[in-house]
């Protein structure tokens, strides 16, 4: 029998800790502060997990976590990095950002905020959008959910291109990889979509330059991390009218303050990090897959979304 604990003072965590139970009955469940012997703890589920308190657990095998980005448990520098951190991977996760990112994309692609603007004036102004075969959605991170979303928009009849750190072949999607692919993935891209992790690599990547390289007009879509973006730099491409609007779920401080900018900014639509959840009924069925994989002695390797902790997502 295996012990599990989970680690966060979570909204729902009776509820969760109901999931795991019935999905593990043969193991143990434990709720943080209550962790008893804690060299008996086997694997820590987590989300916002107090600094210091994975540290204490020395035995532990894996660490799942609740979220597919990790940057609220890398924010421990106590981290036991030695210990398998694996992410959220999870279809009502994916199925969540499909249609969160597809339906900000047909906004864009038909005009919507223009339209929007239009009618508070009573203005009847004609102006048809193109075809989808005539509009470019480029994706940065096309992991596990940017590569479903590029292929489902590419079934949907978009152009679709996609930029990611490794070179990648998806049918139907235009694959750029690493900085020297950068500058030609941005410059032909319409309707641009975020979904990177949050690292000390991606940090600011889309400022001043790299907003510039994108073409006149362009719009942006972030469901991946607030860190993304150089918030003021982003003020300003929109204000001097080179994108024209941007879908924002993520933002560098969450809850986005009352009085930040992007609030009241005409051209910005915000969302309170909700582009895709992590919904307890499939998700606690995804960790128990993954401790009964690994109690019935598989190997980690065989679990998908361990993190690759040099590159930190
Ligand atoms: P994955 O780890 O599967 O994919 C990440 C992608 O980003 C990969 O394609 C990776 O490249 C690419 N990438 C990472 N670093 C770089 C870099 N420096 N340069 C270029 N490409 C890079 O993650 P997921 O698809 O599961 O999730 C992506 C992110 O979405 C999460 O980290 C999280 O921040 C965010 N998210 C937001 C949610 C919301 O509600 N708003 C919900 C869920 C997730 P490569 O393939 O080569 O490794
Ligand atoms: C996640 C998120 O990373 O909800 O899963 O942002």
């Amino acid at each position: 029998m295996a012990t599990i604990l989970l680690m966060d003072a979570l909204e729902h965590r009776d509820d969760w800790a109901a999931a795991l139970r019935e999905k593990l009955p043969e193991h143990e469940v434990r709720t943080w502060p209550d962790v008893g012997n804690a060299d008996e703890i086997d694997h820590a589920v987590v989300c916002f997990p107090e600094p210091g308190e994975l540290a204490k657990l020395p035995n532990l095998k894996a660490m799942h976590s609740l979220w597919a980005g990790i940057d609220h448990v890398t924010q421990d520098n106590d981290m036991p990095w030695d210990v398998p951190l694996v992410r959220m991977v999870d279809h009502s996760l994916t199925q969540g950002m499909l249609d969160y990112v597809t339906g900000h994309v047909y906004r864009y692609h038909l005009l919507m905020p223009k339209f929007e603007a239009l009618q508070k004036d009573a203005d009847w102004r004609q102006e048809v959008p193109p075809l989808v075969e005539e509009r470019m959605v480029g994706i940065m991170g096309i992991g596990v959910l940017g590569s479903v979303i590029a292929k489902q928009l590419a079934g949907l009849g978009f152009q679709v291109r996609g930029w990611a750190r490794s070179q990648k072949q998806i049918d139907g999607v235009e694959c750029f990889a690493g900085e020297e692919g950068l500058e030609a993935f941005l410059s032909g891209t319409d309707i641009l979509v975020l979904l990177l992790p949050n690292t000390p690599e991606t940090a600011d990547i889309m400022n001043d330059q790299t907003l510039a390289k994108l073409p006149a007009g362009a719009t942006l879509i972030n469901a991946g991390r607030g860190t993304l973006i150089d918030e003021d730099a982003l003020i300003r491409s929109l204000d001097s009218g080179h994108l024209t609007a941007a879908t924002l779920d993520v933002f560098k401080t969450e809850p986005l303050p009352k009085d930040h900018p992007f609030w009241a900014h005409s051209k910005i639509t915000v969302s309170p990090h909700i582009a895709a959840e992590t919904r307890i009924s499939t998700a606690s069925e995804s960790i128990a897959k993954n401790i009964r994989h690994l109690e019935g002695g598989g190997s980690i390797e065989d679990v998908e979304g361990v993190v690759d902790a040099s590159a930190g997502y």
